[in-house]
């Protein structure tokens, strides 16, 4: 690990970011959440058209249905790439929509050079400004991030739901759970904490997006699935197939497996794309392109032991933008030690700053 130090310029002042600056590659690396943002391109789609685990599963859950049923693709992307799949499996027809103007116009050029053209309906925006006449069966909708909720995809099914799709339609994917367990960054990243190199222009674009730096969600790639003190707490359960509530609360308690040392939460997914495909997809267990997030909770790593508990409450809560959510954690960590309490908001787009030591540790103003 080769530390250093960019420097992000706002209107306002700048922000210094520490940067691992030679990433080895497969190694652990921290990463802003970047899929809730509309900060798509080609080295991102090509990761997720790449993605061998998660599209053996969609299209095992997604080709079944298609023969002789009308399709929506939400969010197709610049490859078009379900709506090609669907019209190739025989679909009748395809309306495939994408919110990114330069994915839309990569989008257009690919179809115009597929056999299947003819069968697929592209269209510029997102889904909550289209309407749908006749309504579609078959709707695949990749919006799953790092938390099943954060690429806003309750807000999307629930619209499609109500105005684009026929009562009974077949989604895919079916249900996404989000799970979460202690862990501890620093102990990830001895060397100090610091952004892969590589995540240095999609921090740049999300603080652009939200008109300046704030505390962003944190993710990290390939993380010792071992890493965790205990079995995944289950915070999000949630089914495609019908409307869920955009806001809840759930809790958890996660009973502390071994001796370590926790400072937060690694979050994950565990994702069944259908009937058809045989395997649920682990974020945390199997290599795909979706990567754990982190919540910190605690400003310093505290020494935990086997028996001990956390207790942790996570909020949903949808942020101003009426799609994307921000999550709301409140823990609290017994240990023969005593009683401890940590708290932390992850926003969307926000103005907080530093409110946690690994921001602090990973920027300086
Ligand atoms: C995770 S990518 C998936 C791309 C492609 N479907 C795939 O599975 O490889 C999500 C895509 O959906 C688009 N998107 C997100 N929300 C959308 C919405 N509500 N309506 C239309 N497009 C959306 C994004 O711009 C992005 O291109």
């Amino acid at each position: 690990m080769a530390l250093s130090r960019e420097t992000y310029n706002y209107r306002d002042g700048r922000v210094g970011i520490a940067i691992d600056s030679s990433p080895e590659y497969g190694s652990p690396a921290i990463w802003p959440s970047v899929g809730e943002y509309p900060i798509y391109d080609p080295y991102l789609y090509y990761a997720m058209s790449n993605d061998t685990v998660r599209n053996d599963a969609f299209r095992a859950a997604l080709l079944p249905a298609c023969p002789g049923r009308r399709v929506l693709d939400i969010g197709t992307g610049e490859n078009v790439h379900w709506a090609l799949e669907a019209a190739r499996q025989g679909a009748q027809s395809v309306v495939a929509l994408e919110a990114m103007p330069r994915s839309h116009a990569v989008a257009t050029k690919r179809l115009a050079q597929a056999p299947e053209r003819e069968k697929v309906d592209l269209r510029y925006g997102v889904s909550f400004d289209h309407d749908l006449d006749p309504r579609a069966d078959v709707c695949v909708a990749e919006l799953i991030g790092s938390f099943a909720s954060s690429e806003g995809m309750l807000a999307a099914m629930a619209d499609a739901h109500a105005r684009l799709l026929n009562p009974g339609a077949v989604v895919v994917p079916a249900a996404c759970d989000t799970l979460v367990a202690p862990v501890s960054l620093r102990d990830l990243f001895p060397a100090g904490l610091a952004f892969s190199s590589d995540a240095l222009p999609y921090l740049r674009q999300i603080f652009d997006f939200n008109g300046g730096p704030f505390d962003l969600r944190l993710t990290v790639v390939n993380p010792d699935p071992g890493c965790v003190l205990s079995s995944g707490g289950v915070v999000e359960q949630l089914r495609f197939d019908r409307a869920e509530p955009l806001d809840a609360t759930t809790e958890v308690e996660l009973r502390i497996e071994r001796a370590g040392r926790v400072d937060g939460l690694l979050c994950w997914i565990r994702l069944d794309a259908g009937p058809g495909a045989d395997t649920t997809i682990d974020s945390l267990l199997d290599k795909t392109n979706w990567t754990p997030a982190y919540l910190p909770l605690f400003d310093e790593s505290l020494d935990v032991c086997e028996g001990d508990v956390v207790t942790v409450s996570f909020e949903r809560r949808t942020s101003p933008d009426g799609v994307h959510p921000d999550y709301l954690v409140d823990a609290t960590l017994t240990r023969s030690l005593g009683v401890v309490s940590g708290s932390f908001v992850s926003c969307y787009r926000g103005r907080s700053f530093g409110t946690a030591a690994v921001y602090r540790e990973l920027f300086s103003s």
